[in-house]
């Protein structure tokens, strides 16, 4: 039989840990999986930063992890020209279209819970006021007045005056009232902001969803430092059964169904759970979820190897990209118009559309028939050194004083060890 080499293509400099971390992987398996009348032998190739011939892009690519191609417009034409030739994970055309404030919108309207949320046009305008050339009664005879702090008595506090476009938690400001309001208002400058009404919640619950798989954890906002926002608390790193098994299978399909809906492979959900059992979400349009192993770090190697199965699964089975990310709206709002059903028996509806769209059944009888071995071998891998080598340099990069290194070094590699652990436990090794 003939062997092809089957390229999966990485694409993401703004992250050590994730991109190296996959490659040495696949390397480390080295697969070779028979289909379609061939034997697939899967390796990677990091995409480059070079000239290419628009007219005659070419594409040797069979899947291409994109990570961050909004930030990078040189690559992001080149991956929508050879966009048909391959499968892109996460394509810039649904990714730029939607935003945070476009799905609370329609995420509700399919009947999610989403907290009371009112869209405020930026207060300046500076970027084309200072422009001798403009003539602000024209460009500015469309704006209408409005009342701040009725809208602000509107949506209730405390609340959340955030960018529409969100992104690392900047320019996010708690106000407790009008006057707070009108202040972080007037400062928010030249960015579209939502003012969205702030939730009480038990359960701060952040999942990621790599094609039909979804990784739930615990999140822990007030943590001191972003990296440690994924350990339970000071004395314990990891809990397993956070959540009741429906609040897990729950979560689970809501970031499911939201990524199926715009066609996302990978993207993040964050979703508070209230007292009262309901989960209302906050930010679930993220083009590049946080995949770094400083702060993943026990759930790291899982993300790797969720990220590593599905893109061996497009890669070799030729999945087909869509990229007209509506062509199922009319089908969700269909369920959705269904009076009759409850809540859950929408979201089963719609999760059983989201597994029609991932293939959910041929991917799983994918990985039991073509990657039995895989999780043994991706242990072994990340039992051996030169996994060990990649938490040593990410530590080393990230942490920037010295003197910190070794206690740093010690917890990361201490987390790791109990995944090991827990992972030699589940795959009875
Ligand atoms: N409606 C809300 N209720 C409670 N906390 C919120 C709400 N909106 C934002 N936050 C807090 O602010 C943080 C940043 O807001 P988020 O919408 O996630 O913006 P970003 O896109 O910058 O991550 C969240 O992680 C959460 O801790
Ligand atoms: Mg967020």
């Amino acid at each position: 039989m003939v062997k092809t080499p089957t390229i999966i293509c990485v694409m993401d400099p703004n992250n050590y840990s994730f991109r190296v971390t996959f490659e040495k992987l696949l390397a480390f398996v080295q697969p070779e999986i028979e289909y379609g009348g061939k034997i697939h032998k899967v390796v990677t190739q990091r995409i480059c930063n070079r000239p290419y011939d628009v007219l005659h892009a070419e594409c040797p690519y069979s899947a291409i992890i994109n990570r961050g191609t909004h930030w990078n417009p040189h690559h992001n034409s080149y991956l929508l020209t050879v966009g048909r030739e391959t499968y892109l994970l996460n394509d810039m055309v649904s990714f730029q279209t939607m935003n945070k404030n476009t799905t609370y919108g329609q995420m509700y309207q399919l009947g999610l819970h989403i907290p009371v949320t009112v869209a405020l046009p930026q207060p300046e305008y500076e970027d084309i006021t200072g422009d001798p050339r403009a003539i602000p009664e024209l460009i500015f005879a469309e704006n209408e007045w409005f009342d701040l702090q009725e809208i602000g008595d509107h949506v209730g506090y405390p609340a959340y005056l955030k960018p529409q476009s969100g992104g690392g938690w900047i320019g996010v400001t708690k106000v407790q009232n009008g006057k707070e309001l009108a202040d972080a208002y007037d400062r928010s400058g030249n960015k579209p902001m939502n003012l969205q009404k702030a939730m009480a919640y038990k359960e701060f619950v952040r999942s990621v969803g790599i094609g039909p798989q979804v990784m739930v954890m615990h999140y822990n906002p007030n943590a001191n430092f972003s990296h440690d926002r994924y350990l339970r608390g000071p004395d314990k790193a990891i809990e397993f059964d956070f959540l009741s098994s429906q609040h897990a299978e729950e979560v689970k399909k809501i970031c499911k169904v939201i990524n199926a809906f715009y066609g996302w492979d990978h993207n993040s959900c964050e979703a508070l759970l209230t007292k009262e059992g309901d989960f209302y979400l906050i930010d679930f349009a993220n083009a590049y979820p946080d995949s770094s192993l400083i702060s993943l770090h026990f759930h790291f190697p899982t993300m790797i190897k969720d990220m590593a199965k599905w893109m061996i699964f497009c890669a070799v089975t030729g999945r087909k990209k869509f990229y007209d990310f509506t062509r199922n709206w009319d089908r969700y709002f269909a369920i959705q118009s269904q009076s009759a059903l409850s809540y859950h028996e929408k979201l089963d509806r719609y999760n059983m559309l989201a597994d029609e769209h991932f293939e959910t059944q041929k991917f799983e009888q994918f990985c039991q028939e073509k990657l039995h071995n895989f999780d043994t071998q991706a242990f072994q891998f990340f039992a051996s050194k030169q996994f060990s080598e990649v938490i040593e340099n990410e530590v080393r990069y990230y942490f920037k004083i010295s003197e910190e290194i070794p206690q740093k070094l010690a917890h990361y590699q201490g987390l790791h060890e109990f995944w090991l652990r827990c992972e030699r436990d589940n795959l009875h090794l």
